[in-house]
């Protein structure tokens, strides 16, 4: 059922959006072969796939990625962003300095010489990113927000995403988080249902199963979900982490995040669809720019 789900979806795909290099990329799903990276990066590479699939989430370091330099290059690069005018939407809890408008369909240009925005393109989490859904995917958004306290709300009540949900998607959706302050129980975790995303084949969604392929995410009832917890302890995963942490989590599993009581937690978030998915990338990066790019880099637009 599932499959025949996927196959309609792609059939979709092809019909909504019916261009040539589209459609040549469409094809290209069915032969996907990855040699972009060495045998040591490659075992690495296969063993956060290995822990993505069997259980919706891996956790990385920053200095898995990058070397100290570009590390220190990156952290700078924060700190200028910041500087940036920050804008508050919906979720009020957020000070968003790049993104938090994805809803709006607005586009977007990459950044290309931005340190934050080369990490989304890292070629290590690109091939983890491919590797785990086996098609071409795309960089739908990136966000780099801070979490703020709201004066006005109960510090008991959770709103938007900070209660349990899951993401829109057809097949799963991968999210990087880096976080970029030490965050602690109390300044926002981002946290997890182990073994909830639907790619996990034994476990019973019945209970908070969600179809959404559009729009905003899909929230369950949050007292069946704690019921649920009380029963299966070692499920529920609190992502606490130092600055550089960096966690990937398919969010078609249920999670939940950014609920500060003290502190304030700075994370960007990187979102990626396999290229079947309805939902496309916000991102418009020039040619001359691109081809500058390797060739997995290149796929991800
Ligand atoms: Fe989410």
């Amino acid at each position: 059922m599932e499959k025949l789900f996927i196959y309609i979806d792609r059939i979709y795909y092809i019909f909504s959006s019916f261009k040539a290099k589209a459609f040549l990329k469409f094809l290209k799903i069915f032969s996907i072969k990855r040699t972009h990276i060495s045998l040591h990066n490659k075992l690495f590479v296969d063993k956060k796939i290995s822990e993505l699939n069997k259980n919706g989430y891996c956790v990385l370091d920053i200095e898995n990625i990058f070397n100290s330099k570009k590390i220190e290059e990156l952290y700078q690069n924060i700190e200028e962003l910041k500087k940036n005018k920050s804008k508050i939407y919906k979720k009020q809890y957020l000070i968003n300095f790049i993104g938090g408008d994805f809803l709006k369909g607005k586009k977007q240009k990459f950044d290309i010489r931005s340190r934050l925005y080369q990490l989304s393109i890292n070629p290590t989490l690109l091939n983890i990113v491919e590797g785990y859904f086996k098609y071409y995917c795309h960089i739908a958004d990136i966000q780099l927000a801070e979490t703020r306290t709201l004066k006005n709300e109960p510090k008991s009540k959770r709103i938007y995403s900070q209660r349990w949900h899951r993401d829109p998607s057809v097949n799963g959706v991968l999210k990087i988080f880096t976080y970029f302050s030490d965050v602690h129980e109390t300044s926002g975790p981002f946290e997890y249902l182990q073994n909830t995303h639907s790619k996990f084949p034994e476990f019973d969604q019945k209970l908070i199963k969600s179809r959404r392929l559009f729009g905003g995410s899909f929230y369950p009832d949050q007292e069946k979900i704690d019921l649920f917890i009380k029963d299966h302890k070692n499920y529920k995963k609190s992502f606490i982490g130092k600055k550089g942490t960096i966690i990937i989590a398919d969010t078609d599993g249920l999670h939940r995040g950014g609920y500060i009581q003290n502190g304030t937690r700075l994370m960007s978030t990187f979102v990626y669809y396999p290229y079947y998915d309805p939902i496309k990338t916000r991102f418009t990066l020039n040619r001359n720019l691109k081809s500058k790019l390797s060739g997995i880099q290149k796929d991800f637009f």
